[in-house]
């Protein structure tokens, strides 16, 4: 199976360079032939693993307008550019196909879905993480598992040829039957814990000091899971937000961290969902539209985008 993978970021590196370590067949879609300049002045993608070994991989670039058709295309780039992106490329794609969407929270999945019906899509919620050194050269940061599924399940059966490759490459994965519960489940982690860091500035642990506002959220998400018809990823949601608080105690979440570097955030994809599809279900959750409010006003005030 022959990859491309578009978005050379901190996810789309670690990918490239562990499946090029495994000899498949990888290219790297770049943004424009600066971009293009710019990596073939480097080694190729670098990639630091948890022993702090750094190795690169001489992966070969191309762009989004080229002609050779995708087979496996690993759309790494943000939610929010998500859309633009796949529809750079979408004249590459057939049946075929197979695109995994690596996007944090809900949303750009479904529109890269309905924008391509005849394409299979499959979406990713993982706990790995990565971020860039330097340009084109990402550091393993934090071992951790990746959920695959399809978006429209009825219509496949495992793709076994992929989840080998992606096995084959150290890739810590499960396939899963139904991907939405893990995405809701993290949507809703995430509304309860990330926008909380960013308009408290402080670290997940930190988070103790709001608890009754935390409790709150978890109960309101709790209620829009159940109404959305996530009841298993709903279960047990107060705990497994405290959990995943208690051991993330020292970290600084991705969307302070965005805040705190002055980078666009993936609100729209995250409260921003959350609240919208409250409002269309009709569920009342006035502390989170709260909090979504107040997080656009920080993101405002820090003069970033509040969408
Ligand atoms: N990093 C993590 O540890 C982690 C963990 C779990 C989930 N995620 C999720 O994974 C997704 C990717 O995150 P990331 O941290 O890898 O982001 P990132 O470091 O910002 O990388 C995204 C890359 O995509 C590129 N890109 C965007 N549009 C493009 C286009 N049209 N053509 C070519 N390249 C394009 C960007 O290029 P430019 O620089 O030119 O914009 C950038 O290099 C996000 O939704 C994130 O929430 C990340």
């Amino acid at each position: 199976m022959d990859w491309h993978i578009l978005g050379a970021g901190s996810l789309g590196c670690l990918w490239a360079a562990r499946l090029a370590a495994q000899k498949n067949n990888v290219q790297l879609i770049l943004r424009d032939s600066a971009a293009i300049t710019r990596y073939q002045q480097t080694p190729g993608i670098g990639l630091t693993d948890a022993q702090q070994h750094s190795r690169y991989y001489p992966i070969p670039a191309q762009l989004a307008s080229d002609s050779q058709p995708i087979q496996c295309l690993l759309l790494a780039c943000k939610a929010y550019d998500a859309q633009a992106a796949i529809s750079q490329v979408a004249a590459r794609l057939s049946g075929n196909s197979i695109v995994i969407l690596l996007q944090n929270g809900l949303g750009s999945q479904q529109a890269i879905q309905q924008m391509l019906p005849e394409v299979r899509c499959i979406a990713a919620s993982s706990t790995e993480g990565a971020y860039q050194q330097q340009p084109f050269h990402s550091v393993f940061a934090g071992a951790g598992h990746t959920f695959l599924g399809d978006l429209q399940p009825q219509l496949h059966s495992p793709p076994d040829q992929f989840i080998a490759q992606c096995s084959a490459a150290q890739i810590n994965l499960s396939w899963s039957a139904d991907i939405n519960e893990y995405l809701w489940r993290k949507l809703a982690i995430n509304c309860a814990i990330n926008p909380m860091t960013a308009v408290h500035n402080c670290r997940n642990g930190e988070l103790t000091q709001h608890a009754e506002q935390v409790n709150r959220l978890c109960a309101e998400l709790q209620l829009l899971l159940e109404r959305a018809g996530q009841s298993a990823a709903a279960q047990n949601l107060t705990q497994q937000v405290w959990a995943v608080i208690e051991k993330t105690a020292a970290n600084s979440s991705s969307m302070r961290q965005d805040l705190l570097n002055q980078r666009r955030s993936e609100i729209s994809y995250i409260t921003g969902f959350a609240c919208a599809q409250s409002n269309a279900l009709e569920c009342s959750t006035p502390t989170l539209h709260a909090l979504h409010a107040q997080l656009q006003q920080t993101l405002l005030a820090a003069g970033l985008p509040a969408h």
